[in-house]
């Protein structure tokens, strides 16, 4: 079961994607590293970034659509990277990384426990000996503060090809039984005169992991916790008011 269709969300994300709040972060943890894996790179707001910064970057996803528009950037940029469309929950790579990345609180998007396990084994495999993995996650009470039924306005975007405007409505339930915040989101597009162009919609969902659970998933894989952050800058995880979860784990030494 998929988090959400991103074929449907491609031609809009990097119009109402915009932040870089994690690029420093990610800038500094894989410098030095010869071979870094980025899962679920979607159309690059971070590889793109990574890669100017002299990264040696693969980037996985499983959207057609998303890697699409970061092969295009790449092409029109210059620059190269090996791109592998498949599911993090299903890695087939023919190399090993000394670092291994998901950005975005993207594990998140692995709905059911059984593929998250895959998913962990996958990476497991990827990493070298010496390796680093780096998961980021929401942290649940601090997510679930916004996640009340009620529909918001999640942003007024302009479109900047054709000077339209882009307004994301959103709502969001939580399933506690499941651990799954779901809901929908609702596109508006309104061209340069402010008239209509096109209404839509797509179910979201993500599976809201809490930190003791991630922590004993991790740990049944071969991994230990090297540190836990909160935020971008490296702040320790505080349960009450980080905005995530920033997991750096590396493999037990047997
Ligand atoms: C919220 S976007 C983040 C994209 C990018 N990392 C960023 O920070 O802008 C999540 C991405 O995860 C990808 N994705 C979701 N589930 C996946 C899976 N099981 N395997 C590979 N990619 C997946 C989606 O296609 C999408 O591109």
């Amino acid at each position: 079961m998929a988090a959400m269709d991103y074929s449907q969300v491609a031609p809009w994300y990097d119009s109402y994607v915009k932040t870089d709040i994690d690029v420093p972060f990610f800038v500094n943890e894989a410098k030095n590293r010869e071979r870094v894996l980025e899962l679920t790179s979607g159309t690059g707001r971070l590889s793109i970034p990574l890669i100017e910064a002299g990264v040696s970057l693969t980037c996985v996803d499983n959207s057609p659509d998303m890697l699409a528009i970061l092969r295009q950037k790449l092409a029109a940029k210059g620059l190269s990277a090996n791109v592998y469309e498949q599911d993090m929950a299903n890695l087939t790579l023919p190399e090993k990384f000394d670092l291994i990345i998901i950005p975005f609180n993207s594990f998140s998007e692995i709905i059911g426990l059984d593929e998250q396990h895959k998913a962990l084994k996958g990476i497991w495999n990827c990493l070298t000996e010496t390796g680093r993995f780096i998961c980021t996650l929401h942290n649940p009470l601090v997510r679930l503060k916004s996640v009340n039924g009620q529909l918001f306005l999640r942003g007024k975007y302009s479109l900047s090809n054709d000077g339209g405007t882009l307004f994301l409505w959103s709502v969001e339930e939580y399933d506690r039984q499941n651990s799954l915040v779901k809901g929908t989101q609702f596109w508006e597009l309104y061209d340069s005169n402010k008239v209509i162009e096109s209404k839509s919609f797509v179910d979201i969902q993500f599976y809201l992991h809490q930190q003791s659970e991630f922590q004993k998933l991790a740990q049944s894989h071969g991994f230990h916790l090297i540190h836990l952050y909160g935020d971008y800058s490296y702040a320790e995880f505080q349960k009450e008011t980080s905005p995530f979860m920033i997991w750096v784990l590396e493999k037990n030494k047997y």
